[in-house]
């Protein structure tokens, strides 16, 4: 058994049973950035591993020892639901006895090999993001239809990267008036839980800052108008990200200037967006604008200073860098609540320093010490 990835405790549990050596170790290289895998040669040593750990997918490969991977597939099915993980199968022909009952038990998903790197980090991700959003039919229905109403907007986006297409107007001003009413009704630690784990890292971003800009917003004092469109530019503010490739979004290691470049072009790539979407209220634009902007002027794209920030712009530089700093990413674990704070606080002159105390007391007594999501 082997075990790889840095930042252990913080990302999510896989397991891979079966292939050959180097079978094992391509996936291993693929995944380790992203996941904690923990691999077997021998699926009798992978399935001993089930009872004690709780890894949310299991990937089979169909050629696997001492038992196959048939009998290995059925003594997957088999185990309690509770216990039971999301699985894929791995296996040579589409058409081979293997993968015929994979899709026969309806498993997660299959992949034929050899299969691409991009395919199999997007059926990954789908399995977890579908043990998540499982979840979600148990939280509140004020929690839910957010959630549910973002997922999919973000699913039809996905497909219309590339092409000129708008923004769903009418959505993301509802998802926005609901996630309003969630801060509002107190729900925020909720919808919060319900996110976590979550493997769509823009979606899961997008609705955090969303939530803590209309709970934070509502406690500063904004009213209906403002409130909606800080939320829905929560949702919407890296939206331009969709553009981005996966390999510089989710680099493991530190970005090239290049990289960086590209990375910043995200705020023009929202905003372009937003052009071309009719009936958008210009606050929501504004606030795209400006929030990688810093009240010193070392922000992005314009180096914009001081009084040019106003008030919408600087509660959105709190939250979207608490947040940035309490998720997980690639290339660094999240930091705690606490820790992010005080991170913020050390920024000097570049947030504003009366907005991170109000938000430093929102998060630590109104969520509570636990929240660092
Ligand atoms: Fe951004
Ligand atoms: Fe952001």
């Amino acid at each position: 058994m082997t075990v790889s990835g840095d930042f252990l405790a913080h990302k999510t549990l896989i397991g891979l049973i079966g292939g050959s050596d180097k079978h094992r170790a391509v996936i291993t290289e693929s995944l380790m950035p992203y996941y904690r895998i923990y691999t077997f040669a021998d699926s009798e040593k992978g399935l001993d591993w089930l009872r004690t750990d709780r890894p949310v997918l299991v990937i089979l490969d169909e050629d696997t020892k001492p038992l196959g991977g048939l009998s290995t597939l059925e003594a997957l099915i088999r185990l309690p639901a509770a216990r039971r993980p999301q699985i894929l199968a791995l296996g040579a022909k589409a058409e081979s006895p293997f993968l015929e009952m994979a899709v026969k038990r309806g498993v997660g998903a299959t992949l034929v090999k050899p299969f691409k790197h991009s395919h199999l980090l997007r059926a990954v991700s789908a399995l977890i993001n579908r043990v998540v959003e499982t979840r979600w039919k148990t939280v509140s229905p004020l929690v839910a239809a957010p959630l549910l109403r973002v997922t999919e907007m973000f699913e039809t986006l996905a497909d219309l990267v590339g092409l000129p297409a708008a923004l769903p107007t009418a959505e993301a001003l509802a998802a926005g008036r609901e996630l309003a009413e969630v801060a509002r009704q107190g729900l925020l630690p909720e919808l919060l839980d319900a996110l976590d784990g979550h493997d769509n890292y823009l979606l899961s971003h997008s609705i955090r800052v969303a939530g803590h800009l209309a709970r934070f917003g509502q406690t500063v004092g904004l009213k209906d108008d403002s409130l909606v469109a800080l939320s829905v530019a929560g949702l919407l503010h890296d939206i331009g990200k969709m553009e981005i490739p996966f390999t510089i979004l989710n680099k493991p290691g530190e970005l090239t200037p290049d990289d960086r470049q590209v990375m910043n072009s995200h705020v023009a790539r929202s905003l372009n967006l937003m052009a071309r979407t009719p009936d958008l209220p210009p606050a929501i634009l504004a606030i795209t604008a400006t929030h990688h902007e810093r009240l010193d002027g070392s922000g992005y794209p314009r180096g914009l200073k001081g009084e040019a920030l106003n008030k919408l712009s600087r509660l959105v530089g709190v939250v979207d860098v608490y947040c940035a700093l309490t998720e997980r990413r690639p290339y660094r674990p999240p930091l705690g609540s606490e820790a992010a704070l005080d991170r913020m606080g050390a920024m000097n002159a570049a947030l504003d320093p009366g907005l991170v105390a109000t938000f430093r007391g929102l998060v630590l007594d109104g969520l509570g010490r636990r929240v660092a999501a």
